[in-house]
């Protein structure tokens, strides 16, 4: 089942999202519909906050940067639980986007590699570093689960700009070809 992604504005991305246990009602349906709802949107990864559930849950496939990042293996992934313990590296810039906030891309710095412990959807545990473009959508995602958007990593200056467009897809003023949840739309779009 298709979700529909709640938009920036929306308090349930600034809330601190909970971890889960693996008897979590409904969780393997839910995994099924988030990366359904996150193909169907064209993105590369989706935080459970985004689909309105404040737990840590995020899927991620990261294929269509695979000829981008050749070497990167195992793409498509799920992180329940997941503790970024460690973050290492350059800082690089590279050009983000959200499905919760369209019609906006930023570059944004962050470190090149971290070491995460996180669940897989079997309820596995990985203490795992990782690197490269993984890296970073998990990152962008990982922040997802902390309340934190991309648009809060860039320039102040940059964002003063931006206050404008945020505003308006707060109020549902944006056009995306997937299904959202504006916090103040005045009706149903
Ligand atoms: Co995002």
């Amino acid at each position: 089942m298709i979700m529909p992604i709640v938009a920036y504005g929306h308090p349930t991305l600034r809330k601190k999202a909970e971890d889960i246990t693996k008897d979590y009602p409904g969780l393997q349906q839910l995994i099924a519909d988030m990366f359904e709802t996150m193909y169907v949107s064209n993105g590369v990864g989706l935080a459970a906050p985004q689909v309105n559930r404040s737990i840590r849950l995020i899927v991620m496939d990261a294929t269509p940067y695979a000829d981008e990042f050749p070497g990167e293996t195992n793409l498509k992934r799920v992180f329940i639980n997941a503790k970024i313990v460690e973050e290492t590296g350059e800082e690089w810039s590279f050009n983000e986007g959200c499905l919760s906030i369209p019609e906006i891309r930023e570059d944004v710095m962050r470190r090149s590699e971290l070491r995460m412990q996180y669940y897989d959807e079997n309820f596995e545990f990985h203490d795992e570093r990782i690197t490269g473009v993984l890296a970073r959508v998990i990152q962008h995602e990982y922040d997802h689960l902390e309340g934190i958007l991309f648009v809060d990593r860039i320039n102040p200056l940059r964002k003063i700009m931006l206050k404008r467009k945020l505003t308006e897809i707060t109020k549902g003023m944006v056009k995306t070809d997937y299904r959202m949840l504006f916090p103040l739309a005045k009706k149903k779009v």
